[in-house]
């Protein structure tokens, strides 16, 4: 991947990151915002739907929602690690053969992905500067919803991250972590046909899904 926060993504979110954080999930299960965005979805019922979940880490929100009667998954994953990390999760559970992993940046990938019924990005859109294209591309492939966790662009957050990129910069990795305005991406998903159904808070994360 050719893009500067892609190199950055791709050695700080490595394989040894994803392990560690499957073992925390072997222990403790989902945290509790991608809690919140899977049990707002299975209340809104997923069964037979099919899922694109992009950015989807060690794969919780794959694994919740395929048990909870999701069909088939498209996973896309800008980390080698964390695509082979979730995939070793999905076969240990029997679910591999029904998801498809994609490897690179989803905007990059983004005419090739099909649409899906169920659109996630779980803690991503922090991850990537042009969030534009992100979020745009990404709402315009969701069928029926469309369900995102970012920070929200108040408080702790906000004061915390230029601290945390200015380590990066000291450690020279290139990645970087971005605060979009809730405004600015909640405009995109509506001007995409999408209304919020639910909405949860934490102290730094909001959770929000959208439907048609
Ligand atoms: C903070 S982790 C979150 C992982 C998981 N969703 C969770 O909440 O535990 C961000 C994930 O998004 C992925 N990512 C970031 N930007 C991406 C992009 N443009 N295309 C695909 N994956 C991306 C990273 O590789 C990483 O797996």
């Amino acid at each position: 991947m050719s893009c500067c926060q892609c190199q950055g993504i791709e050695s700080f979110f490595n394989k040894k990151v994803a392990l560690k954080e499957l073992k925390r999930y072997h222990a403790q299960g989902p945290n509790k915002t991608t809690r919140l965005l899977v049990e707002a979805l299975k209340s809104a019922g997923v069964d037979g739907l099919t899922l694109l979940d992009i950015g989807g880490g060690i794969g919780a929100i794959q694994h919740e929602l395929m048990d909870a009667g999701v069909s088939r998954v498209t996973s896309v994953d800008a980390s080698s690690g964390y695509i082979e990390v979730a995939q070793g999760e999905a076969e240990q559970r029997g679910l591999a053969e029904r998801v498809d992993y994609q490897y690179g940046d989803f905007v990059s990938l983004a005419p090739a992905i099909s649409p899906a019924h169920i659109v996630t990005l779980d803690r991503v859109i922090c991850c990537y500067h042009d969030m534009e294209s992100l979020v745009g591309f990404s709402s315009a492939k969701a069928q029926i919803y469309y369900a995102l966790v970012y920070p929200r662009d108040t408080g702790w957050f906000k004061l915390g991250v230029p601290v945390l990129n200015f380590l990066f910069w000291l450690m020279r990795n290139p990645f970087r972590i971005f605060i979009h305005a809730t405004r600015e991406v909640d405009a995109l998903v509506r001007s995409n046909g999408f209304k919020p159904r639910f909405t949860g808070r934490t102290l730094l994360w909001q959770v929000v899904v959208y439907g048609r």
